[in-house]
């Protein structure tokens, strides 16, 4: 079992199925895939690979800080939102940091590389549909020095709302808290980012990713929103050059392709409801999401998972995520067709 979903190569070399035919759930990439306008532009200025990429990204960052209207000096890119999550425990060391479970398992890794950090866990039910209690978590946070927040939850694909993100934060600034929002797939409900919240709160971090709603993955791009007090400690232990001269035009071209924005909304909404009715049908249990992934609860999730992984589709088995256990898996929302297959052969596995 692999840390991560997405590992199409794994699954082709194990399986011999070639990796464009496989049907991938496991990482919650938009279905419509690379848009047009990006590959146009990557066409366009293959020739530009023989430079070096601009080593702080500064252009890409100038214009996200516009589109997004926070301060340019803010704003850091990385290679993919992961390189961030890493940096930033590297720059910041701090001492105690808080985090769900289950969440992303990149947090609790960045923290155990880094000497002296050590993580203490907040524990989300299953009875409780996996939502924090906002007072509890509060409570958690007193002695910590940072706090891990992925908004919409992975894997559970459950948001907090922006007012209750944003008590959140005063109550980190209280307990002298570094909170860091990870809104890696806030895209879906945009009006509970909190991008434009971090000039002015002291104790809030804000990490985006563009390689989920614009299916750029394999390109790597992501960004941060620091405030002023930490935003230079971080960049000062940034290298060069991790972001490279296609992914900056990528997203500069991605971040203005309104046409591709409302498809994938109008895509990704459309098959939510389809994907609902489906699980409903053949009786599949799962948890309402914000975002484009579902979490099943299924009886002998990982067997289905692994039933599945022959017949070329792949899932999350979510057994490594600490506080889920073999009879949980997350699917991916894809297009129509990618959705019926995974419908059919679920119902098929699930009667059994
Ligand atoms: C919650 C969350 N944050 C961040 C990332 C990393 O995204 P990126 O591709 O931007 O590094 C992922 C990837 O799966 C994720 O699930």
């Amino acid at each position: 079992m692999t840390g991560h979903g997405g590992n199409v190569f794994l699954a082709s070399d194990e399986t011999g199925i070639p990796v464009n035919e496989m049907l991938d759930f496991s990482a919650s990439i938009n279905p419509l895939g690379v848009p047009e306008s990006v590959s146009a532009v990557i066409r366009e200025n293959i020739g530009l690979l023989v430079h070096y990429p601009e080593p702080f990204a500064d252009s890409i960052s100038r214009d996200l800080s516009q589109q997004l209207g926070v301060p340019a000096q803010s704003l850091v890119c990385g290679n993919g939102s992961t390189e961030l999550i890493y940096l930033l425990v590297r720059a910041l060391r701090p001492r105690r940091v808080l985090m769900p479970g289950p969440t992303f398992s990149e947090y609790e890794r960045a923290c155990h590389l880094n000497d002296g950090t050590s993580c203490t866990r907040f524990d989300l039910s299953p009875q409780g549909g996996f939502a924090i209690d906002p007072g509890q978590f509060v409570a958690a946070m007193a002695g910590c020095d940072m706090a891990f927040l992925c908004n919409p939850n992975n894997p559970t694909g459950r948001l907090l709302e922006r007012k209750t993100v944003l008590d959140l934060v005063r109550a980190a600034e209280r307990a002298g808290c570094l909170l860091v929002v990870d809104e890696a797939f806030i895209d879906f409900t945009p009006d509970q980012s909190l991008v434009r919240d971090v000039e002015g709160n002291s104790h809030l971090i804000v990490l985006r990713s563009l390689t989920k709603f614009y299916a750029l993955s394999g390109l790597r791009i992501g960004y941060g929103i620091f405030p002023d007090r930490v935003v230079q400690q971080v960049s000062a232990h940034k290298e060069p050059w991790t972001v490279n001269t296609l992914a900056q035009m990528a997203a500069a071209t991605a971040i203005r392709d309104r046409g591709y924005q409302e498809r994938t909304m109008e895509v990704i909404f459309e098959e939510k409801e389809y994907l609902e009715q489906g699980f409903q049908d053949i009786g599949i249990a799962f948890f309402p999401s914000s975002t484009n992934y579902y979490l099943l609860r299924i009886s002998r999730g990982n067997e289905v998972a692994a039933s599945l992984r022959k017949r070329g589709i792949l899932v999350r088995d979510c057994r490594n995520f600490p506080g889920l256990d073999e009879s949980y898996i997350r699917v991916a929302v894809r297009s129509r067709n990618e959705n019926n297959r995974l419908l059919k052969e679920l119902g098929d596995l699930c009667a059994r």
